[in-house]
């Protein structure tokens, strides 16, 4: 095994390396405090590996992500996302027999407790769709405690997943004033939350293929992406022994903000305030340069994939063949192109990596399907379920210590307490 030596105040430590299966290499500095009273200094955590995982490969500089070792364009073009989500989660590729019987489970737990739907009644109207998945799903564990038993966790394993669509239906039905429509079992996944979200009770509801190929592929693009800022999250929150649902619960908080599974709202905010501004690009492209601008261009940057992001291409093909197979246009789908290819030649993007990313062109794919704004995050945080679920499985299985950070500590040295009438 090779080792690295740290010299600190000229003395020498040595510490074990860890080679992952793709050769990605480690410093071990589990005992570095003990020895040494020195800690690393890693702001943002991005030279930090928080654990080892067999779940998905990322190689940034190569724009690869693979799923257990299954290639994201080979699954995307090939696998449904359920299937996708059994890889996830149990570690291989299901059988026939398998997935009939994963399909059925997840059939059988569609529904909300019927209470469940009393605490929609106590959300205004105007809620965030991603502010009520976090409460809701953090509500599940009011119904169902948390078990040791692994059969136990694993029903609630199935239960989530099942359920999760059927909260975000439900919460997109009340925030347009229409009634819930209840799962129907008989559909699948998708079909099913599709239904969920546009049927009506006084007309039939026509599944249209295309929205249901394009949505499937894209929940599977979503699916995981090791050790981002809300998978960390999870692992993070898992780390003390909180259950499965407040532990997701704090994974769809995390997901929601801006930098991250946001990203896909804001995108569209800035496609339209481009448009609004008669297509100025020039002047976001200065915008999003300028240091003293808080302007960033969303949908751009990525802090692992410094090449491309697999998933956007996958993503922007898609955006064509839906737009044209369902005989739309978007007139932001333009915009965006053309801000992809001013940014893609400009200095500034070139010279820091920066390209476009999943979240650019999936809330074009969004809008073509008829889903408002507000309810992109949602669909990030279906779609990455299965890889929260799968990471705090292995959390566990791995018996990993709680997740308690280190700090350098720069406030005052101590002082004295000044008597109130004395400051
Ligand atoms: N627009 C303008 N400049 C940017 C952008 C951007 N979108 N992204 C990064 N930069 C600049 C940044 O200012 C910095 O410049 P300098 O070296 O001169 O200080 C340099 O590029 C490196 O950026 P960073 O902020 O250190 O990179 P990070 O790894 O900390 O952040 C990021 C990654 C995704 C948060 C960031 O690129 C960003 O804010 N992008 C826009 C938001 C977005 O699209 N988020 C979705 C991410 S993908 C989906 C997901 O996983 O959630």
């Amino acid at each position: 095994m090779s080792t690295a030596k740290l010299i600190l105040d000229g003395q020498e430590y040595e510490m074990p390396v860890t080679v992952g299966s793709e050769g990605e290499v480690g410093i071990d500095i589990a005992k570095l405090r003990a020895h040494s009273r020195a800690i690393t200094l890693d702001p943002g955590y991005g030279n930090t590996g928080s654990c080892e995982s067999a779940i998905t490969f990322i190689d940034g500089e190569n724009g690869i992500l693979r799923y257990r070792g299954y290639n994201i364009d080979e699954l995307a073009e090939k696998a449904s996302f359920v299937e996708v989500a059994y890889l996830m989660i149990y570690g291989e590729l299901p059988t026939h027999a398998e997935l009939d019987d994963f399909r059925h489970r997840l059939s059988q737990h569609t529904m909300l407790h019927e209470d469940m739907k009393k605490f929609y009644e106590g959300f205004p109207p105007s809620a965030h769709p991603m502010s009520v998945l976090s409460t809701m799903v953090a509500s599940l564990s009011t119904y169902y405690p948390n078990s040791d038993d692994e059969e136990d966790i694993d029903l609630n394993i199935i239960r989530l997943l099942a359920k999760l669509k059927t909260i975000a239906a439900f919460s997109y039905k009340k925030s347009i004033g229409q009634p819930f429509v209840y799962p129907q079992n008989h559909l699948d996944f998708v079909a099913d939350f599709l239904h969920m979200m546009f049927a009506v009770p006084t007309e039939p509801y026509e599944l249209s293929e295309t929205v249901h190929e394009a949505l499937d592929m894209l929940l599977i693009l979503h699916a995981d992406h090791e050790q981002n800022c809300s998978t960390s999250t999870v692992r993070m929150v898992g780390s003390s022994g909180a259950d499965l649902f407040s532990t997701i619960s704090a994974g769809v908080s995390a997901l929601s903000g801006p930098l991250h599974g946001g990203a896909n709202m804001a995108v569209i905010r800035m496609l339209k305030g481009i448009r609004d501004d008669g297509g100025d690009y020039d002047k976001y492209i200065a915008k999003a340069k300028d240091k003293n601008d808080p302007f960033r261009l969303m949908g751009f940057g990525h802090r692992v994939y410094k090449n491309f992001d697999p998933r956007a291409r996958l993503i922007k093909d898609a955006a064509d063949r839906v737009l044209a197979r369902l005989g739309h246009s978007d007139p932001l789908l333009d915009i965006a192109k053309h801000l992809e290819r001013i940014a893609l030649e400009d200095e500034y993007f070139v010279e820091r990596k920066l390209y476009p990313n999943l979240d650019f062109y999936s809330g074009i794919v969004y809008r073509a399907m008829g889903l408002p704004t507000n309810m992109f995050t949602v669909l990030f945080a279906m779609g990455r379920l299965p890889g929260w679920i799968a990471q705090w499985k292995e959390m566990r299985d791995q018996k990993s210590r709680i997740h308690r950070p280190r700090q350098i500590y720069t406030g005052y040295t101590e002082r004295s307490y000044v008597p109130l009438d004395e400051r």
